[in-house]
């Protein structure tokens, strides 16, 4: 009985940290949530995020495998899936887990020279999908990010995005230790071949990976500990791109291609579908609520697992 109860709560003590961490497993398509079209990692424990320092594997932001993670830079997922410009997909959490790390969340496109499958993520990145501080008001351990709490990041493949084979690398950034150079990245890749693209591929705000984020950065060298406050507004990395107008036959005007602001900021019309404040439960401020009763909880479980790691 002693055993078991002492078992037991060793478990329930390790459960938090499961799940508040995390890896992106399936590819949403059409509502179909499909795990044949994602890079499967190679790490020993597949939710370990990569950090800078106390690594977990010797993977940091500086390493090839940051592409679309340990082992699935040069390894093809078992297929590709097709899709149509203006597609609103989602990368999923595996084992049920969900983003209970405070941070924005990135979605990033690369398109292959041949085949997505072929591909090793070393051109050119571009940022399709942010989202960051929805409620700079609200708790910046918890809910004041989109992200909180959710199983996935949804977005949508631009209606510019031309045509052919894609990396896509979803990614998100647990800050919770960053104020101490341990800021978190979760992220994966998944395969597509988009179609009905009616752009061309960006000319600006192209990044390569690595090297898309810096220690020092505003972004990644930021504290959730003391209280409310902003976040910077394009999020880690560039601004979300735009796409050339390849082929504006006729008179139509173009009301797109402007870099569309991330969170915060009144959505322009744009073709790269905005970030969480619209989609789903509506605002954030009544999502906000509902979940704090159990934030008092995802609180002390984020700021337990700050002190485990600040002891690594
Ligand atoms: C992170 O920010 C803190 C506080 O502004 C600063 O002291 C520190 O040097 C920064 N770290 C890096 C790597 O730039
Ligand atoms: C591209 O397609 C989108 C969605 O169908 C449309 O809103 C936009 O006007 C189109 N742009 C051009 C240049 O044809």
């Amino acid at each position: 009985m002693m055993y078991q109860s002492a078992a037991l709560a060793l478990l329930a003590s390790m459960m938090p940290m499961a799940s508040a961490h995390y890896f992106f497993d399936k590819l949403v398509v059409n509502g179909k949530a499909s795990p044949d079209f994602i890079r499967a990692n190679t790490r020993p424990i597949a939710y370990m995020p990569t950090k800078w320092i106390n690594t977990f594997d010797n993977t940091t932001p500086d390493s090839t495998d940051f592409r679309c993670n340990v082992g699935a830079t040069n390894v093809g997922a078992k297929n590709t899936a097709k899709v149509n410009a203006g597609d609103e997909l989602a990368m999923t959490l595996g084992v049920g887990a969900k983003m209970e790390h405070p941070g924005p969340a990135q979605v990033y496109m690369s398109k292959a020279p041949t085949t997505a499958g072929a591909y090793d993520g070393s051109g050119d990145w571009f940022k399709i999908h942010q989202e960051t501080m929805v409620n700079p008001g609200a708790d910046p351990k918890t809910v004041a990010w989109s992200t909180w709490s959710k199983d996935r990041v949804t977005f949508t493949i631009p209606a510019g995005v031309p045509d052919g084979e894609y990396l896509v690398r979803a990614e998100h950034i647990g800050l919770h230790g960053a104020h101490g150079g341990q800021a978190e990245f979760y992220y994966g890749c998944a395969q597509v071949s988009v179609s009905g693209g009616n752009g061309s591929l960006p000319t600006a705000d192209l990044v390569k990976i690595p090297g898309v984020y810096k220690k020092a950065d505003p972004e990644v060298n930021f504290s959730v500990w003391s209280g409310p406050k902003t976040y910077p507004v394009n999020g880690p990395g560039p601004k979300l791109a735009t796409f050339g107008t390849a082929s504006v036959g006729g008179s139509e005007p173009v009301d797109a291609p402007v870099a569309t602001p991330v969170s915060g900021t009144a959505p322009v019309s744009s073709p790269v579908s905005s970030p969480a404040p619209q989609t789903g439960s509506g605002s954030g401020n009544g999502n906000g609520e509902a979940h704090n009763a159990e934030n008092c909880k995802g609180g002390k479980k984020t700021r337990r697992h700050a002190r485990d790691i600040s002891k690594n």
